[in-house]
């Protein structure tokens, strides 16, 4: 069996801390660069010791797998409201000749931001285009995109997993979807990358702005696709949305414009993320890396439990509608609680062995994706996306082997991911 630990500063701690002294003694910081590095520990900590925390910044904390799936899926609380505070910044931008109209316009019809019934009817228009079977039936353009970019790097025995395979695909794989011509993807990706730190809550005011000038290129650059497959329509997702909205009003211009765009802000450094920080965990554990290699079958599982091990998104929020009691707390009615997925997917009560990777975990029903209404509709694509992207290089790249100790982790609260991720291996 593998250890639970390995040299490279693993966690070890499986949620049987030692109590501090006193409660006050633990104070959870979840900017500490230690936390960032690794928060497990902190977790485990938290979840024992106070699983209902109120942060020092005024919000709610929530850590046990039971708490957080249970808010998911109660009506009382909705999503986190980002468009009201882009709004209430934009106020006070104002008086500084700045906006954040455009940022605030998009964030106002996307998915993650509305509530039945708008959410109820766009969800549904595009989940069509994430069904699992029309997902399944772009793995050979997938496989293709890794196997191209794997042809490239096959014979110099190194490469960085994050810039040359991991951040690629997801860029690649959705321009495919939505029908984006190769020749500005890179700058779509770009701009997808400059806007995956949106939901970061503590964004500053120069981000913001920054981010608000990327969304109207954003929006110049597939006002004029749209206007394209308008004339001339095509067996993408941009010419199926037109048709949605030309019949019977249901999706109006500026919800097909944000469509476009949150499938990239929300689907590119997540699925990087699931690839680079996998990768690392079978990197750091190389007999559940050979096991999978023998028997490349297993991948569905391994990618659901390298999910679980080192989630992608880290944390996301809720806003309770109405005072709600949570073993014996009160969350009054506006105030945050942060839901911790990557706690919950390693609450011990959830998962036996919770710190142990096992690629053949059975019973693994994680929260990476969410649950609820906002269940990650991107999730039968980020599977397919990890498992070909995951087994290639596994089969094709004998002895894969971790170049570094010390990794650095992309400033970002609410994601989790490598800034790079250099392996060598035997051409
Ligand atoms: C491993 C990769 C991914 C992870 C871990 C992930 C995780 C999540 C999570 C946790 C949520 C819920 C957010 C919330 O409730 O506040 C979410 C929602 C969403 N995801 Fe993903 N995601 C991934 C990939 C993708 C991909 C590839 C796409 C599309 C191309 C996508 C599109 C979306 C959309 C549109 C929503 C909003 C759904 C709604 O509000 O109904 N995601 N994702």
């Amino acid at each position: 069996m593998e250890p639970i630990s390995n040299t490279n500063q693993e966690i070890v701690d499986s949620g049987n801390t030692k109590k501090p002294e006193t409660t006050k003694a633990f104070k959870f910081n979840p900017f500490d660069l230690e936390f960032h590095t690794n928060p497990y520990p902190a977790y485990h900590r938290l979840r024992s010791y106070d699983p209902i925390h109120r942060h020092f910044f005024g919000s709610w904390g929530l850590t046990r797998y039971a708490d957080v799936k249970a808010v998911l899926r109660d009506p009382r609380f909705r999503s986190d409201n980002l468009p009201q505070r882009l709004n209430d910044k934009n106020q006070y931008l104002k008086h500084q000749n700045q906006n954040l109209n455009a940022l605030v316009r998009a964030t106002n019809t996307w998915l993650l931001s509305l509530e039945p019934p708008d959410h109820t009817r766009l969800r549904k228009l595009v989940g069509q285009a994430f069904s699992p079977s029309v997902v399944e039936r772009l793995r050979p353009q997938t496989q293709d995109i890794v196997d191209q970019l794997i042809g490239t790097v096959q014979k110099t025995g190194r490469m960085d997993i994050i810039s040359d395979l991991a951040r690629p695909v997801p860029v690649r794989v959705i321009s495919t979807l939505l029908g984006i011509p190769e020749d500005i993807q890179d700058q779509v990706y770009q701009w997808a990358n400059d806007l995956s730190g949106i939901l970061d809550p503590f964004n500053s005011l120069e981000t913001l702005v920054y981010m608000n000038q990327i969304i109207q290129k954003f929006s110049n650059c597939f006002r004029e696709l749209i206007a394209e497959r308008e004339k001339q329509p095509q067996s993408d997702l941009i010419s199926s949305l037109i048709v949605a909205r030309d019949e019977g009003d249901r999706l109006s211009n500026d919800e097909l414009l944000t469509v476009c765009m949150l499938l990239f802000a929300t689907g590119e450094e997540t699925t990087v993320n699931l690839i680079g920080n996998g990768m690392l965990a079978l990197l750091r554990h190389p007999a559940q890396m050979e096991l999978l290699k023998q028997e490349p079958t297993m991948i569905a599982s391994a990618v659901e439990e390298l999910l679980r091990y080192d989630s992608p998104i880290q944390r996301i929020a809720r806003i309770a509608l109405e005072d709600v009691e949570i073993d014996g707390h009160k969350i009054a009615a506006g105030e945050q609680v942060i839901l911790y997925l990557g706690a919950a997917n390693r609450d011990p009560a959830q998962f036996p062995d919770c710190d142990r990777l096992l690629l053949n975990r059975s019973d693994n029903n994680h929260l990476s994706f969410a649950d609820g209404i906002h269940y990650c509709l991107g999730a039968a694509l980020a599977r397919v996306e990890g498992q070909i992207a995951i087994n290639t290089l596994l089969q094709r790249l004998p002895d894969l082997q971790l170049q570094t100790n010390t990794l650095e982790w992309r400033k970002n609260i609410a994601l989790r991911g490598l800034k790079a991720l250099p392996v060598t291996f035997r051409t």
